[in-house]
């Protein structure tokens, strides 16, 4: 077996290939000047119930992306869910921007207050989870950045019963590059006892 560096493309093709799909966060934080900064992070998954905790990793060795900076700075950041309605504007907020300019205005982004944390949240998205940083690990040149679930939003429309409703959660996943998988076939299996 060839290791990762060698064979199948470079290591990231090959990693962000095999591990498909993937859940999409798109972050909100704030700058210590007040900037808003909205990204999509597909290294992104839950890690923790009790505490409720959720990762994602910025990845690359040179200068640090604007989330992860705001991150280090204000210790708190915003997991909006991204849904089929969504994925476009979720795209758009991927560009390389000046840290001085918002995704939030450049895309056309509405923003809702947030109820505990600064950075506002993304007032289209379904879902949001607020998060306090609760760990922040240097793996190689990338980040993992752990954070608390502090306060979740849920619209009423994703409930059924007062609870949460995947069948109301239209979520994509990305695959690789340029492509994403919608979740709007779903198959069901029971679980073995
Ligand atoms: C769907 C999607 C998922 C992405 N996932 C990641 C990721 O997990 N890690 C990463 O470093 N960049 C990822 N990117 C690229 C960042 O979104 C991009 O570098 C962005 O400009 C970072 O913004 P920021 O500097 O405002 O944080 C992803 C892009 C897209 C479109």
């Amino acid at each position: 077996m060839d290791g990762p560096s060698e064979a199948f493309g470079s290591p990231y093709r090959l990693l962000s290939t095999a591990v498909t799909p993937r859940p999409i966060g798109w972050i909100s934080t704030t700058s210590q000047a007040g900037v808003d900064n909205l990204a999509p992070y597909s290294f992104f998954n839950v890690v923790a119930v009790d505490p409720p905790v959720v990762m994602f990793a910025p990845v690359g060795s040179q200068e640090l992306k604007d989330t992860p900076r705001n991150v280090r700075e204000t210790e708190q950041f915003v997991v909006n869910t991204v849904t089929r309605e969504l994925v476009e504007q979720m795209n758009a907020t991927s560009a390389t921007l000046p840290a001085g300019e918002s995704e939030f205005d450049q895309v056309g982004i509405e923003r809702a207050a947030s109820t505990v944390v600064e950075p506002p949240r993304v007032a289209a998205a379904q879902v949001a989870m607020e998060c306090e940083l609760y760990d922040w690990i240097e793996v190689g040149g990338s980040v993992l950045i752990l954070g608390e679930v502090v306060h979740v939003h849920v619209e009423e429309s994703v409930l059924t019963d007062g609870k949460i409703d995947i069948n109301n959660l239209d979520t994509v996943g990305r695959l690789t590059g340029s492509q994403y998988a919608s979740t709007a076939e779903r198959i069901s299996f029971e679980r073995p006892t």
